[in-house]
């Protein structure tokens, strides 16, 4: 049986760190899956990743349930969480509804989207409909981007008070726990201290209840943007660059394939069919 919301707050209860980490396709869901993960996030950091886009702006729900589908066929263990994407759930709460629904229907258990105390009505009504939802406030890729650039949130006190307020707010509307994103170590602090449900960091600090990062991040291999909170655990990009340039210049000068790679008729057959064609 895999995990659940309420095994992801009992852990926090516990006082065990969560681990997130983001997957979109088969494979790696199952090698996360397999690594013990609480919740693999299919979020919307796929499109950058996965489809080589600049931001997740053009991220459509079709992807997100793509994704999803994939991710779900893998996990054995894993909570799976998914992000609805931009315009999925912004402009009428039954579009957040029945777009949530999709997402569930593909396999998340829970979904996720961006926004403080204005989306604390379309999170309640998600709520409401049974399905669980993953506030994310602080630098929101989905917005932010497109009104102040790429920036550190909550270093000021009134953007801090900001954020607290809107923590507070998500949690009313019935979140099971909120992404922080490269808000300040203090302020996460704040948040993680003053509400009941578990905050999960990117980029926020060591407080936090959880930590997430993009697994393309982790393994080395993005090399688009590098930003300061990611811990690098390997350099797959380079090591993939070196195999995959290994193999042409083996198809190249005919090193690949060798016998042990290629399939041989019986002899005997081999015999007949020479025969029947003269050779
Ligand atoms: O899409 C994503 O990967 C995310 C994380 C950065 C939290 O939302």
């Amino acid at each position: 049986m895999h995990k659940s919301v309420r095994d992801i707050l009992e852990k926090r209860q516990s006082g065990t760190k969560i681990s997130v980490i983001t997957a979109y396709d088969y494979t790696m869901a199952s090698l996360c899956d397999k690594a013990g993960i609480d919740i693999l996030l299919v979020g919307d950091s796929a499109g950058m990743v996965m489809l080589g886009y600049e931001s997740t702006i053009p991220v459509t729900m079709d992807q997100m349930v793509l994704f999803t589908e994939a991710v779900s066929r893998a996990r054995q263990n894993a909570l799976i969480v998914s992000d609805l994407p931009f315009m999925s759930y912004q402009a009428s709460t039954s579009d957040a509804i029945a777009n949530s629904g999709r997402l569930v229907k593909a396999g998340a258990d829970a979904v996720k989207l961006e926004g403080g105390k204005a989306m604390s009505g379309t999170i309640k009504a998600i709520v409401e409909t049974g399905i669980p939802v993953m506030g994310h406030i602080g630098f929101q890729p989905q917005t932010t981007t497109l009104a102040q650039g790429y920036k550190v949130q909550g270093r000021t006190k009134d953007a801090a008070v900001r954020l607290i307020e809107d923590a507070k707010a998500l949690e009313e509307a019935g979140v099971f726990s909120i992404a922080l994103e490269m808000v300040t170590d203090e302020v996460s602090k704040i948040i993680s201290e003053a509400i009941s449900v578990p905050t999960i960091g990117i980029g926020s600090g060591k407080y936090c209840d959880g930590q997430v990062l993009v697994v393309h991040d982790i393994l080395g291999m993005y090399d688009k943007l590098k930003p300061k909170f990611v811990k690098q655990y390997l350099s797959l990009s380079d090591q993939i660059t070196k195999a995959v340039s290994n193999y042409r210049t083996d198809v190249e000068s005919g090193k690949f394939p060798a016998e042990e790679n290629w399939f041989s008729m019986d002899k005997s057959e081999l015999e007949k069919l020479r025969k029947e064609i003269g050779k």
